[in-house]
């Protein structure tokens, strides 16, 4: 049976929050095929950075990580030091929103990305060099071998993000997850961006997770959508069926919020009353005190994940679904 390059199984992380363990992340199962394109939603503090911060082993120090993380069949959960120089930037990349944490402020553009591509692809400073200033130009940086003499703090913060996607991209990673990569751009840099990435993602078959708030971006991007809510997942299905057949009340009102216009800022969702739950304070469905389907069941205890037989993309924790039979 051939396994998926990333595979996520009951992956759980718990946190100290003033004496007791909060679970910031509980029983998320998913996976990602080789090649594929695959987008995280969910609003603000549904727990989408922490699941990527959890997969790449860099849960916050004192964190709690239960369940498993198997990158092409090798079990990466909670990777100790080696196994994480081995894999982090390598096979494995990461973009966050802010390109500030990326980057270190008192070392040149051109060491901080030659110097990964020397220690994981073994190239001398010349063709590390080289391929750094062609990266650049790739990702629409005007004049590279200028920029790779500069500090970080002498780039826009525009040029700054396109410096942290070409060295997340500059050892050939198999997946890379981009964390709001492009959120804070302008909307024209923030398409280019993304159509480079689609670009590689195509070309070198990487795997690529899209998070964002912006559903027309996972509607035109992705093959697959997971939908977190209160640090669960809530749904997940191929991308076409999501947004025309999903199940979950909280998935429904989020295409809901597109039809109708109303683009989210900062993270919220406007035409949904209410606002999320901080992920591990609640006992039942994390939903339940926004929906108008929700009953004392719903709040009792979790809602189990209801996966349909003949599909195993498709799975969603809701008592109450919408579009069609009862779970
Ligand atoms: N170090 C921490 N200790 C305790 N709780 C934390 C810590 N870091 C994050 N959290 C909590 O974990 C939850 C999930 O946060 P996370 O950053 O993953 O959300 P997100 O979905 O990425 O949101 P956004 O869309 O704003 O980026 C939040 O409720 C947050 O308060
Ligand atoms: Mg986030």
């Amino acid at each position: 049976m051939s396994a998926d390059l990333l595979e996520i199984d009951e992956l759980g992380c718990s946190l100290p929050v003033r004496g007791e363990w909060r679970a910031v992340l509980d029983g998320v199962s998913m996976s990602v095929g080789a090649g594929r394109t695959v987008g995280i939603v969910g609003e603000s503090g549904s727990g989408k950075s922490m699941l990527t911060r959890t997969v790449l082993g860099l849960a916050p120090a004192g964190a709690r990580v239960t369940g498993s993380v198997r990158l092409a069949g090798e079990d990466i959960t909670s990777p100790g030091p080696a196994v994480q120089r081995r894999l982090l930037g390598a096979r494995i990349a990461v973009v966050f929103q802010d390109p500030m944490t990326a980057l270190n402020p008192v070392v040149r553009i051109g060491r901080q990305l030659t110097e990964p591509m020397r220690f994981h692809l073994g190239l001398d400073r010349a063709a590390a060099r080289a391929r750094a200033a062609d990266l650049l130009a790739k990702v629409g940086v005007p004049d590279p071998d200028q920029q790779l003499r500069q500090y970080p703090h002498q780039l826009s913060g525009g040029m700054r993000q396109r410096v942290t996607i070409a060295a997340a991209l500059s050892c050939d990673p198999e997946i890379l997850f981009a964390d709001e990569a492009t959120t804070a751009l302008d909307v024209t840099v923030q398409k280019q961006i993304l159509d480079l990435l689609t670009e590689v993602q195509r070309d070198r078959d990487m795997a690529l997770v899209l998070i964002s708030h912006d559903l027309g971006v996972i509607a035109g991007r992705t093959d697959d959508v997971f939908v977190m809510y209160g640090g669960r997942l809530v749904e997940r299905a191929p991308t076409e069926v999501f947004f025309t057949r999903h199940r979950h009340r909280y998935s429904a009102a989020l295409v809901d919020s597109i039809v109708r216009r109303d683009h989210p800022r900062h993270g919220e969702f406007r035409t949904i009353p209410g606002r999320p739950p901080v992920p591990g304070t609640v006992a039942g469905c994390p939903f339940a005190p926004r929906c108008p389907a929700a009953g004392d069941e719903c709040r009792e205890s979790a809602p189990p994940l209801h996966q349909d037989t003949g599909d195993a993309r498709l799975a969603h924790r809701c008592l109450h679904p919408v579009n069609g039979d009862p779970a």
